[in-house]
């Protein structure tokens, strides 16, 4: 008798766990640098949501850092470029610096333009919601490989094309050396409220992608690239864990720190965006095997329609 209510209370302490566990998933979040320099990558937890053990670190070409995020975690990644330490020790980044003077961000975001891999971990419907953000602007590519969880949509985003060399002039950032680091917003350069969607353009149908918003999505389709750019930015997965790779082809980093040659901006017959120093780092699935056909046609269709828009990209007058 005593037995016996012994087995049963092992029993449903097992099955509790069981049911915790599958309510409650985790994450494991694999950071990769595959650019050829390095990249100081920043983590900032969402507003009331614990950090991870590390919130900012060095990652030197080629080098791997693994870590765990908790259930229901929520935050973002990023990567700081062109870092060093000044003769009083205080820490800072030329492109993604997050204000804290050290190694570690301990709570500050990146300052814009940063290229950023948003994600909800075990959010509505028990689902991870994930997405990479041009909405701050560009300054790497960066991938985000969804690992061995399921659903409609479980599947590759980030993006892969450099934008450095075709940035225009208006939006671009550049390094001590006059060297191209990173991609402005429309709404940071130009700070008004159509490309910001705040005020008057402060709703999803008030405030429609700019003439900019427009080159960041032709050449990364898959990102975020304005504010209400949802539907077709935002992915999900169940239970899996995550890849993001920083310049997921070393190639294009490369050309990214060298001067690409940009066209005259403020002529009527180019886009914003050069398209020609745009380069496109291949297919999508990079790292990780592809776990249906549909992701091999899906990673192709995004190829080809890449190629086209740019090639038809100078044919096009946005302004
Ligand atoms: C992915 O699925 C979510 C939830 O069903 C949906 O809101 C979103 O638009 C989908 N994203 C893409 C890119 O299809
Ligand atoms: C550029 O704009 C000028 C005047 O705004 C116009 O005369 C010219 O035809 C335009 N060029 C092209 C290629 O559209
Ligand atoms: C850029 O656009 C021009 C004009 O449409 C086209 O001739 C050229 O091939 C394009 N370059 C790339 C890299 O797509």
């Amino acid at each position: 008798m005593e037995r016996l209510r012994l087995c049963s209370r092992v029993l449903l302490l097992a099955l509790t766990n069981f049911l915790i566990s599958e309510v409650h998933s985790s994450a494991t979040f694999t950071i990769v640098n595959k650019c050829e320099f390095t990249v100081w990558p920043g983590i900032l937890s969402n507003a009331g949501i614990a950090p991870l053990p590390t919130t900012g670190f060095a990652l030197q070409k080629g080098e791997t850092k693994t870590m765990a995020a908790p259930s229901s975690w929520g935050g973002r990644f990023w990567g700081r470029t062109h870092c060093s330490e000044d003769s009083a020790g205080k820490f800072s980044c030329v492109t993604g610096d997050c204000g804290s003077g050290k190694l570690e961000c301990s709570g500050g975001g990146a300052s814009p333009p940063a290229t950023l891999a948003e994600f909800k971990i075990d959010g509505d419907g028990g689902k991870d919601f994930y997405d990479v953000s041009l909405v701050d602007g560009y300054n790497l590519p960066m991938l985000v490989v969804p690992q061995g969880g399921s659903g409609d949509n479980c599947t590759t985003t980030g993006c892969v094309v450099d934008m450095n060399g075709a940035c225009p002039s208006e939006l671009r950032v550049t390094g001590v050396g006059g060297e191209r680091v990173a991609c402005k917003s429309a709404c940071e350069a130009f700070g008004k409220e159509q490309f910001c969607c705040s005020g008057a353009y402060g709703t999803p149908d008030s405030c429609k992608p700019s003439s900019y918003s427009q080159a960041f999505k032709s050449a990364c389709p898959l990102a975020y690239s304005y504010a209400y750019d949802d539907k077709s930015s935002t992915f999900t997965c169940t239970g899996a864990d995550y890849l993001i790779t920083f310049c997921p082809n070393p190639s294009a980093s490369q050309k990214s720190s060298s001067d690409g040659q940009g066209p005259e901006s403020g002529s009527n017959d180019t886009s914003p965006f050069d398209n020609s120093s745009m380069v496109y780092e291949g297919a999508l699935e990079v790292s990780a095997a592809p776990s249906t056909c549909i992701d091999v046609v899906r990673g192709q269709a995004v190829a080809v329609a890449v190629a086209i828009t740019a090639a038809m990209w100078r044919l096009r007058q946005p302004f």
